[in-house]
């Protein structure tokens, strides 16, 4: 009863008793797998601290924290005053599972690999992370490795979440280069050195700059900017039409007053040689009938037909 009061405190903070067992216990683990462990002893408090600084408590929705351990990072998290219903614990070692599910019991806890996270917590997240909290040793995997669990990761987390890892290293411990390469977009801000940690340490965050919040309000600009072009564009086709219409009706209306007006002069024309023809006939019969009491007729017939005479054309 001692011990198990001892053990499970409401923030899970270890007593001087258990903070010894912790040191032995995390040894004995990097002694067995140095590679996985990554560590001689569990983190101290100032850069557990300094990991949860970076999580906001009045964020909503799961926070992950990759390769607890005994659990320093996860009472930090606690005392920044995040929710422990709201912590998903992934660990690799089975041991520390079990420890951590009776420091812990109110914190979900999933023994898997980390590096394989979309599999390892396929169907355990009702909504998308606010943050990923990791402490796994990076540096002892292939880039490619790490730089594929922050895009699993990323891929899990609400777009404006962050993937907050610890290293030992001077330099980012997720390449930089592959960002420049936009092979996957995004910003990492390194903290101050935490120098009360042994060895010092520093604390990185890394935030997604294509995410898809971000792209989604740069494919909704694009959108309307479309449709703004596409509504310009179909305003110029109708104003090009109706000029075409227009031009085309006066154009039409020229060429039927044209036609009009030759139909007529040449209507004109016909009636007026059709009218000579004939008194040209006329006179001829009536000089060919060679009577001397048509003589008069005969004159005054000549005399309309010099007068109506039409001028050559
Ligand atoms: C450097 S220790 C950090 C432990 C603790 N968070 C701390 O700060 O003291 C790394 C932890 O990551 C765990 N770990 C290593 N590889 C892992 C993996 N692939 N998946 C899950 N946990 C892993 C180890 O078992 C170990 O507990």
């Amino acid at each position: 009863m001692r011990s198990q009061m001892k053990r499970t405190n409401s923030q899970g903070k270890a007593t001087l008793e258990e903070r010894f067992a912790d040191e032995a216990r995390f040894f004995k683990a990097w002694v067995e797998n140095p590679k996985v462990t990554g560590a001689v002893s569990p983190s101290g408090r100032f850069l557990a601290r300094m990991m949860a600084r970076y999580v906001d408590p009045a964020s909503s929705g799961p926070v992950i924290e990759l390769g607890p351990g005994t659990g320093p990072v996860t009472v930090a998290l606690l005392k920044r005053g995040v929710a422990p219903e709201r912590l998903v614990l992934v660990e690799f070692d089975p041991y520390f599972c079990k420890l951590l599910a009776r420091r812990f019991p109110r914190c979900k806890i999933v023994q898997g690999d980390a590096y394989n996270l979309s599999k390892t917590l396929d169907g355990l997240l009702e909504e998308p992370a606010a943050a990923v909290v990791s402490s796994l040793p990076l540096l002892t995997r292939p880039d490619a490795d790490r730089t594929e669990l922050l895009r699993q990761s990323f891929a899990m987390m609400q777009p404006q979440g962050r993937f907050i890892q610890f290293t030992y290293g001077m330099v980012s411990p997720i390449p930089r280069r592959l960002h420049a390469n936009g092979a996957m977009p995004f910003e990492a801000e390194p903290s101050p050195p935490v120098w009360l940690n042994l060895p010092p340490a520093r604390v990185w965050v890394y935030r997604p700059t294509g995410s898809p919040a971000l792209i989604q309000k740069e494919e909704g600009a694009l959108i309307l900017k479309l449709k703004a072009q596409t509504r310009k564009m179909r305003g110029e086709i109708r104003e090009t039409r109706d000029r075409m219409e227009e031009g085309f009706r006066e154009t039409r209306d020229k060429v039927e007053e044209g036609l009009r007006e030759t139909r007529d002069k040449v209507g004109v024309g016909i009636r007026e040689r059709t009218q000579r023809a004939r008194r040209q006939f006329e006179l001829q019969r009536l000089r060919m009938s060679n009577d001397p009491a048509l003589r008069p007729a005969i004159a005054l017939l000549r005399k309309i037909g010099e007068h109506k005479k039409p001028p050559r054309d």
